[in-house]
């Protein structure tokens, strides 16, 4: 495994970033300005904003699947591009995206397969993170065989098979009903918690950002500027979480930094 920096060490820290697409063309783009972001290790932040507004764009420049037009993205100390050389982070997009031709065991050994993780380890690690999310009973089910939520939380023990320093989320209970959605929330924060997994996570939903995160970051519209970080501490993160005065107040303070 690789090993993660000092518990000290910053997970994330984005420097001064912009972002345009296409630059120098007529369908310029610019899609992020000046932006600095900074995840502490452990620590789980939301980043919400209107559509379009760069949040996916900054997901994808965390995770170096493009590159800034200025600035600098550092993962565990080490430039991007080190970092997904070395598979710090896992990554779960809105679509489950899951490989139907295999069974659901061995969509989660993926990664592992990928970097030459052998048979019996694959297999140990895949069995230990489908019963962290509940679905050790379907190792042996094909994607199609399952429900969207259930998909979802396959996608979910795939990030994290590599048992990654860094949790990547880009919307990915957005596709979801209510009752399935709050009960990853919920099961996601057990994860993290478990694991120390630090987590970038996008939603477009005030309530699920305030309940999850340690930190809300809200984005203006493009190009996406850091608008305000907004530090969450509810008493406990579950059903009586949910109805703490606090919690509200942390939604109103988003919701009004989201529309100022
Ligand atoms: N590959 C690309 N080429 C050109 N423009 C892009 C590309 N990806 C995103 N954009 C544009 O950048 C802006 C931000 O997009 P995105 O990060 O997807 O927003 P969000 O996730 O907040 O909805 C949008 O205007 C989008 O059209
Ligand atoms: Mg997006």
């Amino acid at each position: 495994m690789p090993t993660s920096g000092p518990a000290d060490t910053a997970s994330v820290v984005v420097g001064n970033v912009t972002k345009i697409f296409n630059q120098g063309r007529s369908d310029e783009v610019p899609a992020l300005s000046d932006v600095d972001l900074t995840v502490g290790s452990g620590e789980f932040v939301s980043l919400i904003g209107p559509s379009g507004c760069g949040k996916s764009t900054l997901l994808r420049l965390i995770a170096d699947l493009i590159e800034p037009t200025s600035g600098t993205v550092t993962v565990a100390g080490r430039p991007a591009a080190q970092a997904r050389r070395e598979q710090e982070y896992g990554i779960a997009f809105q679509q489950a995206g899951l490989l139907e031709w295999r069974t659901v065991r061995r969509n989660v050994e993926l990664p592992l397969e990928l970097r030459g993780v052998g048979r019996a380890e694959r297999r140990a690690r895949a069995e230990e993170m489908l019963e962290l999310v509940g679905l050790a009973d379907f190792a042996g089910h094909y994607p199609g065989q399952l429900s969207g939520g259930m998909q979802q939380r396959v996608a979910i023990a795939r990030a994290l098979a590599v048992q990654p320093p860094l949790l990547l989320m880009d919307e990915p209970f957005g596709a979801l009903d209510e009752m399935t959605r709050e009960r990853l929330q919920s099961e996601l924060l057990g994860i993290c918690a478990k694991t120390g997994t630090s987590t970038v996570f996008v939603t477009h939903s005030i309530s699920e950002a305030v309940f999850l995160s340690d930190r809300v970051v809200v984005m203006s519209a493009r190009p996406g500027r850091i608008r305000a970080s907004i530090a969450v501490e509810l008493p406990s993160r579950d059903e009586a979480g949910r109805q703490a005065p606090v919690y509200f107040e942390k939604i109103t303070e988003v919701r009004q930094a989201l529309r100022s």
